[in-house]
C-alpha cells in the first residue's frame, strides 16, 4: 500500500512527486470503477465528508459530493452565500462548530486567500482545500495533470500554456506548481494588466516563461489551458474590452495552429464562449478535453481521500 502521509491537502507545495504520482495512480483504477454499472465502493464507508462552500461552484462541489458517496461516505452539504459570512471569528466559529460533529473530513471553498489553512488549524479532521481566494486549487491540479497523463502518457518533458487570468487564478498556481515538479515546462500567457510585477516575480520564481504574445506562447506547446476572466475578483476594469481581450487572448483555431498539431485543451470551467475560448475549440472532438476534466475530478478526489484516509 503506498503511504500518503499528509493530513490535510492545502496546497500542492508539500506534495512530493511520489504523492503526486500516487493520486494520479490511485484515481486512474477509480476511473474505471465509475464507468461500470455499479460504482458503489465502500473504502469511505463509516467516515463523514462535510462539503463547504463559501463561494459558488459546480464541479467542484457536486464532484466531491459523488467521490465521498461513491466511496460509501456520509456526505452533508453546507452552501453559506458569500455576502453573509464575516471573515475571522465567524469562519473559526463556524469549523469549530463543524469540529464538533466529528467529521472526517472538510472540502472547503472561500473567497479568501488562506482561509482554508486558518481552517484547518482548528478541527481535528483533514481539511481539503477546494479552492481558497486567488491562491491555489489544489485538487484540481490534479485532475488536470490526470487528464494530460491519461492522454500523452506522461507529464515529464511537456510544454503547457496557461492563457488568461492568471492574476486571479487559483488554478493556474496549483498547476504551475505541480507541473513544474512533475518535470514540464510551464508557459504563462496573459495581457500585461493581469500580470503585475509582484505576479510576474512570483512566476518567474516558480520557474514559468511569461508571454505576452499568445502565439509565441503557444508555440509548439503540448497542451493549452485557457481561463475565464475573474470578474467578481477585478475591482475596475483590467482589459479594455472583451472583444480586444478574444482578439488577442481568446482561443481560436488559428492561435492553435501554433501548438503542436496533436496538442490538448484544456479548461477548468466555468468555460465563457467568446471570452477565453471560441466555441469550435471548446467543443473540438479529439482536441477538447474538458469533460474529461470534469470526469477525472470526481476520481482524483476520490483517491485523495481514500489515501489520506488509509494515512491515519
Ligand atoms: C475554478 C475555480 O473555482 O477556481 N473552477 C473550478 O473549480 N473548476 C475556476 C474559475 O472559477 O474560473
Amino acid at each position: 500500500m503506498v503511504s500518503f502521509q499528509h493530513r490535510h491537502l492545502l496546497s500542492i507545495r508539500p506534495l512530493s512527486r511520489a504523492d503526486i504520482t500516487a493520486v494520479l495512480d490511485r484515481a486512474e483504477q477509480h476511473v474505471e470503477k465509475n464507468r461500470a454499472r455499479d460504482k458503489k465502493q465502500s473504502s469511505l464507508r463509516g467516515l463523514t465528508l462535510i462539503n463547504l462552500f463559501f463561494e459558488d461552484s459546480t464541479r467542484t462541489r457536486t464532484s466531491f459530493e459523488l467521490a465521498g458517496k461513491r466511496l460509501g461516505a456520509d456526505v452533508i452539504n453546507i452552501s453559506v452565500g458569500n455576502s453573509s459570512v464575516k471573515k475571522g471569528e465567524t469562519l473559526i466559529d463556524t469549523a469549530m462548530t463543524l469540529n464538533a460533529m466529528q467529521p472526517d473530513f472538510i472540502a472547503v471553498r472561500h473567497s479568501e486567500s488562506g482561509a482554508v489553512h486558518l481552517l484547518a488549524q482548528k478541527v481535528k479532521c483533514s481539511v481539503i482545500n477546494g479552492g481558497d481566494g486567488t491562491n491555489e486549487h489544489p485538487t484540481q491540479a490534479l485532475l488536470d495533470a490526470l487528464t494530460i497523463r491519461r492522454r500523452i502518457g506522461r507529464i515529464d518533458g511537456l510544454t503547457v500554456t496557461i492563457c488568461g487570468d492568471i492574476l486571479h487564478s487559483r488554478v493556474a498556481h496549483s498547476n504551475l506548481l505541480l507541473l513544474k515538479k512533475m518535470g514540464a515546462t510551464v508557459r504563462v500567457v496573459a495581457p500585461p494588466s493581469l500580470m503585475p510585477k509582484f505576479l510576474r516575480a512570483f512566476l518567474e520564481e516558480e520557474g514559468a516563461e511569461i508571454h505576452h504574445d499568445m502565439r509565441k506562447g503557444l508555440k509548439d506547446a503540448d497542451a493549452v489551458m485557457t481561463l475565464r476572466l475573474q470578474t467578481e475578483r477585478m475591482q475596475g476594469s483590467y482589459v479594455p474590452s472583451v472583444r480586444e481581450y478574444f482578439h488577442y487572448y481568446g482561443l481560436n483555431r488559428e492561435k492553435f495552429s501554433h501548438a503542436k498539431p496533436e496538442a490538448i485543451i484544456l479548461d477548468p470551467g466555468p468555460v465563457i464562449r467568446g471570452v477565453q475560448i471560441d466555441s469550435d475549440m471548446a467543443d473540438s472532438v479529439g482536441r477538447s478535453l474538458i469533460l474529461d476534466q470534469v470526469e477525472m475530478g470526481v476520481a482524483v478526489r476520490q483517491a485523495v481521500m481514500e489515501l489520506m484516509a488509509e494515512g491515519r
